[in-house]
């Protein structure tokens, strides 16, 4: 894929986090999700490609826009698969908290796994665990295996995981190993891409979240030398109907990453929305202008850009709507 396509892509993800952050804080996730869906769609018309969604905000009937199976892109250039998440973490902006992002990856056509709309059990790690582990295994059989080629004692080891009711197990097998929980409000694709920064001090991710955000995961993180394995949780006979329609044939395979995001090239781009662990917020500044903060990364050459950008935007926002965002 064309290395061109990595600045495209941020201006998408950028036109979306601005977009959702007009809502911050206001308990509407709705409207911030349609805000940057639409944002991002008006920006896919001028980038080069001609892209297929194959995970976007639903299927053709339930959603208006970024649907499954709709093309996106100027029509010119290469033959892609999209996978797009305008706000990853709706309620996060509707509570004005920390760590929602807007996310998109490319991929060559046909490489991206058409992840039903289902929960995922997943498994993820940085790049010195990379290739060690095993969503198979006993979640303590784990932990110990992490701590033993990290060299730390398991109370020296941090876990993150979705504070859900149904991780209950989890919990109490983590709490049992004497490890430190991280637990998040919401947003796996970031919290699944943390053991990948050294600076989160984050060692794993476990737990389950939603199996498009698990595509997005494997993306990021095969630029970033990372690893997320996972396995569908088809829980009613519609869902797995669901997983037969979109050609998977064993639904409750261990995926690995080449399932998930095939073998070829894949950009990955993220705008934060609110602050978050590896990318601030947008900010809404004096004279009309918003400034955002992105990560872009290609997994063939694994470069990680961080762009900062300060863009102009005459008439809108209102900076005095917005809850502490603006100086
Ligand atoms: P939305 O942005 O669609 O609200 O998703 C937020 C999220 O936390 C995802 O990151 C995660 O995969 C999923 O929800 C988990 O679902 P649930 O909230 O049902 O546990």
């Amino acid at each position: 894929m064309q290395r061109q396509l990595s600045l495209e892509m941020v201006r998408v993800t950028e036109a979306a986090a601005i977009a959702a952050a007009q809502w911050i804080g206001r308990g509407l996730k709705n409207e911030a999700d349609e805000a940057a869906t639409s944002a991002m769609r008006s920006m896919f018309l001028s980038v080069p490609i001609q892209g297929k969604v194959v995970i976007g905000e639903g299927e053709m009937d339930e959603a208006p826009m970024l649907y499954i199976g709709e093309h996106v892109g100027n029509g010119i250039g290469e033959n892609t698969d999209i996978a797009v998440d305008p706000v990853e973490g709706t309620e996060l902006v509707a509570k004005g908290l920390n760590g929602a992002l807007a996310v998109m990856a490319i991929a060559e056509e046909g490489q991206l796994l058409h992840a039903p709309d289902m929960y995922m059990e997943k498994l993820a790690m940085g790049p010195a665990l990379r290739g060690q582990l095993n969503l198979d295994d006993p979640l303590e059989v784990t932990l110990n295996k992490a701590a033993h080629i990290l060299g730390k004692a398991l109370s020296e080891l941090t876990v993150s995981i979705l504070d859900r009711d149904r991780h209950a197990e989890h919990l109490r097998i983590l709490r049992k190993a004497g490890v430190r929980i991280k637990l998040l409000d919401a947003g796996d694709v970031a919290g699944a891409m943390a053991p990948a920064f050294l600076e989160t001090g984050i060692d794993l991710y476990v737990g389950s979240g939603g199996a498009p955000e698990g595509v997005l995961a494997a993306a990021a993180l095969h630029c970033l030398g990372g690893e997320i394995q996972g396995r569908l949780m088809p829980m009613t006979e519609q869902e797995l109907q669901r997983c037969y329609d979109m050609q998977i044939t064993d639904p409750h395979q261990r995926l690995l990453m080449e399932d998930m995001i095939g073998h070829g090239d894949v950009i990955f781009a993220a705008t934060g929305i609110t602050q978050g662990d590896f990318v601030g917020g947008v900010r809404f500044l004096a004279g009309d202008q918003a400034e955002t903060h992105s990560i872009v990364m290609r997994a063939k050459t694994r470069t990680i850009r961080y762009l900062r950008s300060i863009h102009y935007m005459p008439g809108k926002p209102q900076p005095d709507a917005y809850l502490g965002q603006v100086i």
